[in-house]
């Protein structure tokens, strides 16, 4: 029997090696675990006990295709508490994650053929979505000589666009845009006729200033967010966009054939994690601590060349001086040390081979641990 053409696309290389990193720890016992994008922390608490209340009083039925409306006027409500902005709950889409989110924006704003532009590096799900719907990907490199920020010289280059991904803080980099680099970029897009798809799933998590959103500066931008990182809570599915009035009604159709709701439970618990900061700033308190961990020993362990470790919770680093074949070190690191990181590759198909990233989300002991590994393996491993 046939099977679409569509499904062609590559791999989320992560998940391979989560299972790589699990089978050794079912082998062995111990992994270090660098390689994974999430948090190590449940949910908050204030969400578990809504919940738990939630599930006996609540049948759980389907909601309506854009999310409960208490739900959309709290996120409304966050954009004024965090970014003082106005944003009419109407315009809120509560969707199946970011990855709900991202197929919901990139179906209602781009046709089969579009040209649509995202970063090298960058979350690798853009470019096999994007691929999967059809869509001519553009490849924009970014590195060090530009802080890993595609410049409008760029988009210029890159002939006529329809579309433009961009995430802030990213993943893989950590890289967060200031205000006046999101601006040059928002604005550059309205006057070509750029649509603007910015992804905030790791804002919340800065170690610098915060985040700037993509609304203070555009009106025809979609926002695409999640409880996933900041909030603590990848398992319960669950996240939003913020759309253009014009594109309210279009997502809104996509989302009751695609989806029809996202998890009721989910979104009814997820009211109360915007009244979880005091325990959500914990978390990241912890993730600026292992990041300085890593700084340190990467510092004394010549692995010193890395995008700039704004926000998220992730180094990227350069080790061309160790390899060109960084899928082999991170094997060598799991086989060798018990430590589990990814290779470049997943981000970037033409300069990952020089690139790991590493995540600190986990324990601060696991994190030091892992480092202390590391840095011994370079003290006796000759490289120039
Ligand atoms: C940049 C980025 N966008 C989107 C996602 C998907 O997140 P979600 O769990 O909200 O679907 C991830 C997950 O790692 C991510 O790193």
């Amino acid at each position: 029997m046939k099977i679409a053409t569509r499904s062609e696309i590559a791999p989320f290389y992560v998940m391979e090696v989560m299972k790589a990193a699990a089978e050794r720890a079912e082998a062995t016992g111990e992994v270090l675990h660098l390689e994974v994008g999430q948090p190590s922390t449940p949910a908050p608490r204030g969400v578990i006990e809504a919940a738990r209340r939630i599930l006996d009083e609540d049948r759980l039925g389907y909601t309506d295709a854009t999310g409960i409306p208490a739900l959309r006027r709290r996120i409304a409500r966050h954009y004024r508490e965090r970014h003082d902005l106005e944003v009419d709950p109407e315009r809120v889409v509560v969707t199946v994650g970011a990855s709900g989110g991202c197929v919901l924006a990139f179906l209602a704003a781009f046709d089969e053929g579009d040209r649509v532009a995202v970063t090298e590096p960058g979350y690798p799900c853009y470019r096999n979505m994007l691929e999967a719907l059809g869509i001519e990907v553009v490849g924009l490199p970014v590195g060090p000589e530009t802080r890993f920020v595609p410049t409008t010289d760029q988009l210029d280059a890159a002939g006529p666009l329809h579309g433009l991904v961009l995430a802030s803080p990213s993943n893989p980099t950590g890289t967060t845009l200031t205000p006046s680099e999101l601006k040059a970029l928002a604005d550059h897009c309205t006057s070509a006729g750029i649509r603007l798809v910015a992804d905030e799933i790791y804002h919340g998590i800065t170690y610098r200033d915060p985040a700037p959103t993509a609304l203070a500066f555009s009106e025809s931008a979609v926002v695409v967010q999640s409880f996933s990182k900041y909030y603590s809570m990848t398992g319960w599915r669950l996240g939003w966009l913020v759309v253009p009035d014009e594109l309210v009604r279009p997502v809104e159709r996509l989302a009751q054939n695609l989806f029809i709701s996202a998890p009721t439970l989910s979104q009814h618990a997820g009211v109360a994690a915007f009244d979880c900061g005091e325990e959500l700033d914990g978390n990241v308190a912890r993730y600026a601590a292992n990041r300085a961990v890593l700084l340190e020993a990467f510092a004394r362990a010549g692995l010193a060349r890395l995008a700039p470790p704004d926000g998220a919770f992730y180094l990227y680093v350069d080790v061309s001086h160790l390899t060109d074949d960084s899928p082999v070190l991170c094997r060598t690191w799991l086989d060798e040390l018990g430590v589990a990181t990814t290779p470049g590759i997943d981000f970037d198909r033409v300069r990952g081979n020089r690139y790991v990233r590493f995540s600190y989300s986990e324990s601060t002991e696991d994190v030091t641990e892992a480092a202390r590994r590391i840095k011994a393996w370079m003290g006796h491993t000759r490289v120039s």
